[in-house]
């Protein structure tokens, strides 16, 4: 196998649209196009305002204005895409399943075997198929089956390039990751196409940042580092709430006990609980394959940092809930954020979706502002959760363009993402303008709560 010139990806997501774009623009001398059936998203990624790319993310115009039209290509031709290239990255989602065997807990990897069959059907010639999507362990010996027994007597071989990014931080993570893990197979030929994905990424990587390993573990190792992340985010939103009962300040907390070397500082804030597609879709995956295994303790150790999480965005609710006098009946509850984190418009398992649907149970009018998030995808958000039906759901949240407006007359906010803009806020005329006495719930422990005590606000803050 020579190098690289032709790369595909199936999959222009949040994953594949920002990955295939930061290759494309420090390695110009490989064609990178990425492919979807979603007609209107490739529409948006080609979109001549780059405003309108489909995914928000800090940096993302600027890479893929210099490489679009030049190496870089979104399209939904996969057939051509997948027939002209040397390696086809799968970079499609991999959800939960909600039907069937594992309902609600394994990853439904209808999307992985489509393209498995696809590629096996459209290759004249071989191929090296690269696992980007986060994936159960063995799943490359699925994939394998699929390619072998369905395809044209072509080779292919199999490497798993888990993708660490996070969203927010995603062109930062690409352009200097911690490292980059590429498992490859022991059989023939396995090392040759580690050493052409290697080569790609040691275009802008140093080597001793990308980790070579069997396939198994890296496909292992991604599910893993999920399930740790947010067990440090499950172990002190744990703690905050000893703290509210203690007066100790988890802030403080987690400062004394980041600065031991061997617990690190990264990943301590608590908050209402964390969100995004990935952390609570991975952790439930690898408790389904644990208990597949017959590993129960294993199951339930990691199904715990779930139930906590889960807890954790429940007592927010029921904190404004018995707060606000036991009713919040017709009360306007202002949600500043809906996204899962700030600096991305995604809204995937996002905190503010779950708190809205505990408060719309007791009747509150949500008036929501974010910075980036669209109204229809918040009402898309709370209509999946299928508790009520979407006529309710609709007048029970509003949605508005401007923070004043969002926040006038309302009884009570609530910080759902840390959106740095919040803070800038002028604080006063916000406080001037709404029912008395005037509650703040920060869900991220991000604004100035003396400064807003002293304006006359009541404020909440998470582990206080
Ligand atoms: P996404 O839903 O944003 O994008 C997936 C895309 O794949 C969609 O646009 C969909 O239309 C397309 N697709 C599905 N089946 C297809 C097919 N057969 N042919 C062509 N296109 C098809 O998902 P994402 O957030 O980009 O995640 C993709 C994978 O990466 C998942 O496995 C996820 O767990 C993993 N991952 C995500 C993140 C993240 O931050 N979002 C980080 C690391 C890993
Ligand atoms: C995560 C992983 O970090 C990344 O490596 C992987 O590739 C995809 O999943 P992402 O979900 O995009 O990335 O964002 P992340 O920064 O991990 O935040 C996840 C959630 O945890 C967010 O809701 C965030 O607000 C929350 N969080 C994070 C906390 O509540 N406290 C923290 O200290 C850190």
């Amino acid at each position: 196998m020579g190098k690289i010139k032709n790369i595909c990806c199936i999959g222009a997501g949040y994953v594949g649209g920002p990955t295939m774009a930061v290759i494309a623009a420090k390695c110009p001398d490989i064609k990178v196009t990425i492919v979807d059936l979603n007609a209107a998203r490739i529409a948006a990624w080609n979109d001549e305002n780059l405003e309108n790319l489909p995914v928000y993310e800090p940096g993302l115009d600027k890479i893929v204005a210099e490489a679009r039209g030049r190496n870089l290509f979104f399209s939904t031709e996969v057939d051509k895409a997948i027939d002209e290239a040397e390696m086809i990255f799968i970079s499609v989602n991999t959800p939960t399943k909600t039907y069937g065997l594992g309902k609600g807990k394994a990853a439904d990897l209808k999307f992985i075997e489509l393209c498995a069959r696809q590629i096996a059907a459209v290759s004249k010639t071989d191929k090296i198929v690269v696992e980007k999507s986060t994936l159960p362990v063995r799943t490359a010996e699925a994939i394998r089956d699929i390619l072998d027994n369905t395809g044209n007597g072509v080779n292919y071989q199999i490497l798993s390039n888990p993708e660490f990014l996070a969203e927010g931080t995603a062109i930062e993570d690409l352009l200097a990751p911690d490292r980059v893990l590429i498992g490859g197979e022991t059989k023939e030929g396995g090392k040759e196409a580690m050493e052409a994905l290697v080569e790609v990424y040691a275009n802008w990587i140093p080597r001793e940042r990308i980790l070579t390993t069997n396939v198994w573990s890296s496909e292992l190792s991604k599910l893993t580092a999920n399930a740790f992340l947010a067990q440090r985010v499950s172990s002190i939103n744990a703690i905050s709430e000893l703290c509210e009962k203690t007066e100790a300040n988890v802030s403080e907390v987690a400062r004394a006990i980041g600065m031991d070397s061997r617990i690190g500082s990264k990943f301590l804030k608590a908050s209402v609980g964390f969100g995004g597609s990935c952390f609570q879709k991975d952790i439930l995956n690898l408790v389904y394959i644990a208990k597949t295994y017959g590993l129960n303790e294993v199951a339930d150790y990691w199904e715990q940092v779930i139930i906590m999480n889960d807890h954790q965005k429940r007592r927010f609710a029921s904190n404004i809930i018995k707060t606000l006098y036991n009713t919040v009946s017709g009360k306007k509850i202002a949600f500043l954020g809906w996204a899962f984190k700030k600096d991305t418009n995604d809204t995937r398992e996002s905190a503010a979706i779950y708190v809205a649907d505990d408060l719309l149970f007791e009747q509150a009018n949500i008036a929501v502002f974010d910075p980036k998030v669209e109204e229809k995808q918040m009402h898309y958000d709370v209509n999946y959760l299928n508790t009520r039906d979407k006529e309710e759901n609709k007048k029970g949240i509003t949605v508005f363009a401007d923070p004043y407006e969002a926040c006038k007359d309302a009884h009570a906010i609530a910080i759902l993402t840390e959106w740095d803009e919040f803070k800038e806020y002028d604080w006063q005329r916000i406080y001037d303008n709404m029912k008395k006495p005037a509650f703040v719930f920060d869900g991220r422990n991000l604004l100035d709560g003396e400064k807003l005590t002293s304006i006359g606000f009541v404020f909440q803050a998470i582990g206080r």
